[in-house]
């Protein structure tokens, strides 16, 4: 049977070990993760706030607490501070993750899609600015050419600059090219973090989707801590931006490009 809608739970900078961390929050998110029953949960980076050993283990025992069967993980730049990203790798995998999986969702052309996730560690050791680099190009440019399928990336540092986050040095250094390859690839949606404050683009067919912080306190201005919940349909694709364990949640709406 076709799905009618396909959910990601998309959430960002846990930060374990920061003192503005709150075991409450994130408690909140799982909650209401677990709930909704996400067929994919997509977490952005910087699970630590400074690389060490204890503070992945920590991260490990709280993202192990959401019940998702597909869970994909990748760096920030916190995250590969004093060498951390070997501690990355052995308790969470490769750095750089691909996944493709049957949509369960019929097109209007009539063929069944699929799902494709690319994710890549965007850091550089001891860093805070991030570069995908074009090492990368080619391997991706082959990831993202099959046919019928919703193609996702997923990434820290952001390709493209978030209001309300102070002077701009926070996109990936080679923003251009990357932009100009997913767009040549046709990928539908771009997943990212690292600023703290969620926010949401749509550029040349491609929605572009920033998540706040899940579990911090370490926010901007009135943005509160967050998490999203991207629901795919046949038509469309919906954001809901939700702070953990309040009321609040913003709703965006965008329409659903054919996949090629
Ligand atoms: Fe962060
Ligand atoms: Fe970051």
């Amino acid at each position: 049977m076709a799905l009618e809608s396909y959910k990601i739970a998309h959430l960002s900078d846990i930060h374990c070990g920061d003192p503005r961390f709150s075991d409450e929050l994130f408690a909140n998110a799982v909650h209401e993760i677990n709930a909704e029953e996400p067929h994919v949960t997509v977490i952005c980076g910087d699970l630590t706030v400074a690389g060490y050993e204890d503070q992945f283990a920590q991260a490990k025992e709280y993202i192990d607490m959401i019940e998702c069967p597909i869970k994909i993980v990748v760096p920030g730049n916190h995250d590969s501070r004093n060498l951390g990203y070997l501690y990355f790798e052995s308790i969470f995998g490769s750095r750089y993750r691909m996944l493709d999986l049957q949509f369960g969702m019929q097109s209007k052309e009539n063929f069944e899609e699929r799902i494709k996730f690319v994710a890549v560690d965007s850091t550089k050791p001891d860093l805070n600015d991030g570069e995908v680099g074009r090492e990368h190009y080619d391997w991706l440019k082959e990831e993202f050419t099959e046919p019928h399928t919703f193609k996702v990336f997923v990434l820290h540092h952001h390709l493209v600059s978030v209001p309300g986050t102070g002077r701009e040095r926070n996109i990936v250094l080679d923003a251009g090219d990357v932009l100009a390859l997913l767009r040549g690839s046709g990928v539908n949606l771009v997943l990212c973090g690292h600023k703290h404050v969620p926010y949401v683009w749509m550029l040349s067919n491609t929605l572009i989707i920033n998540s706040g912080t899940v579990s911090t306190l370490r926010t901007r201005g009135y943005t509160p801590p967050s998490y999203n919940f991207i629901n795919i349909m046949p038509e469309e694709v919906v954001v809901l931006t939700k702070t953990p364990g309040e009321n609040f949640i913003e709703e965006f709406f965008f329409p659903r490009y054919p996949v090629y």
